[in-house]
């Protein structure tokens, strides 16, 4: 149990970087507080004790503006930024590492019982306003802009806005960018899931070095290219995989600086 308060708690400090300590994290993020209630109307729930289920669930709904059925599946690590105005369907799924935003609905569209609420996979973020409705899955990844309508599903990876939600597809980013974007997120970038315009020099000055590592990568894959076509004995290799412990390490060390105030 404490594993998972604690997940819970590094979770807050990977996507927001307002929180500061632990002991704030428990006591003033109602988005923490609708989760553990959720946890306990979902295993009563399950117990088949509907009543007691449905109580908590609307105690969380009075304490902190968040609605959770308790029927509702949720992942680890999810977490609501802000609260207020949230509901969650009966039949809702949601992956693991998923955001919320205040003002979410993940509802139905239909009085049908059965599944009529949507599935969140993996890391998907949705921003606040937005109203995802309808049994379909937003893919792993996908990002919901805030304030849009989406009726319909959402591949992997892809960024939807608007009423009704379109998919908005970027034509001039390039595979480098794309795939420079992907080792931001991995180390912990894109809290909001909006990565231009940063105005702090050292998230600036490291999205440099990550633009120089990308492109050294492909002068690299390049020159392996040419070498080979000249018929040169060149050992293609795999380059190393990053490992996500090592940035999960730092950003460990970096929110314990912030919880002791260096
Ligand atoms: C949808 C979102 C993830 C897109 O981020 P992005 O990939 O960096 O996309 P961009 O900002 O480059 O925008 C791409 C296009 O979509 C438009 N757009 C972005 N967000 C939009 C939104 N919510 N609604 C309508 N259009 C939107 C932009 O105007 C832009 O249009 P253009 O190409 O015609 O200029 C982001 O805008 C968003 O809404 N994030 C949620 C943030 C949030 O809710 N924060 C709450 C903090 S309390």
């Amino acid at each position: 149990m404490f594993e998972r308060l604690r997940e819970d708690i590094q979770s807050v400090f990977h996507r927001d970087p307002a929180a500061r300590n632990a002991f704030e994290v428990l006591t003033c993020y109602p988005g923490m507080h609708a989760i553990w209630l959720h946890r306990l109307s979902g295993s009563l729930w399950r117990k088949d004790l509907k009543w007691p289920a449905r109580m908590v669930s609307n105690f969380g709904r009075w304490w902190t503006g968040i609605e959770i059925h308790p029927g509702a599946k949720v992942g680890r690590r999810f977490f609501i930024d802000h609260g207020m105005g949230i509901v969650i369907g009966e039949t809702a799924e949601i992956g693991d590492d998923v955001t919320l935003y205040q003002g979410v609905t993940l509802g139905g569209t239909s009085w049908n019982k059965g599944k009529r609420h949507p599935t969140l996979e993996s890391g998907v973020v949705v921003g606040a306003g937005a109203k995802v409705l309808g049994p379909f899955t937003v893919g792993a990844g996908a990002k919901v802009g805030s304030n849009a309508v989406v009726t319909k599903p959402v591949p992997a990876g892809a960024t939807v806005v608007g009423i009704p939600g379109r998919i908005i597809v970027k034509s001039d980013e390039t595979d480098a960018e794309a795939k420079r974007k992907a080792m931001a997120e991995k180390i912990g970038f894109d809290a909001y899931g909006v990565s231009e315009d940063m105005p702090d020099p050292v998230a600036k000055a490291i999205g440099q070095l990550l633009d120089h590592l990308q492109a050294v990568d492909v002068r690299m894959e390049d020159m392996g290219k040419a070498l080979k076509s000249l018929g040169c004995e060149y050992r293609e290799k795999e380059l190393p995989e990053l490992h996500q412990e090592v940035f999960d390490c730092i950003k460990e060390r970096n929110e314990t600086k912030v919880g002791q105030g260096i």
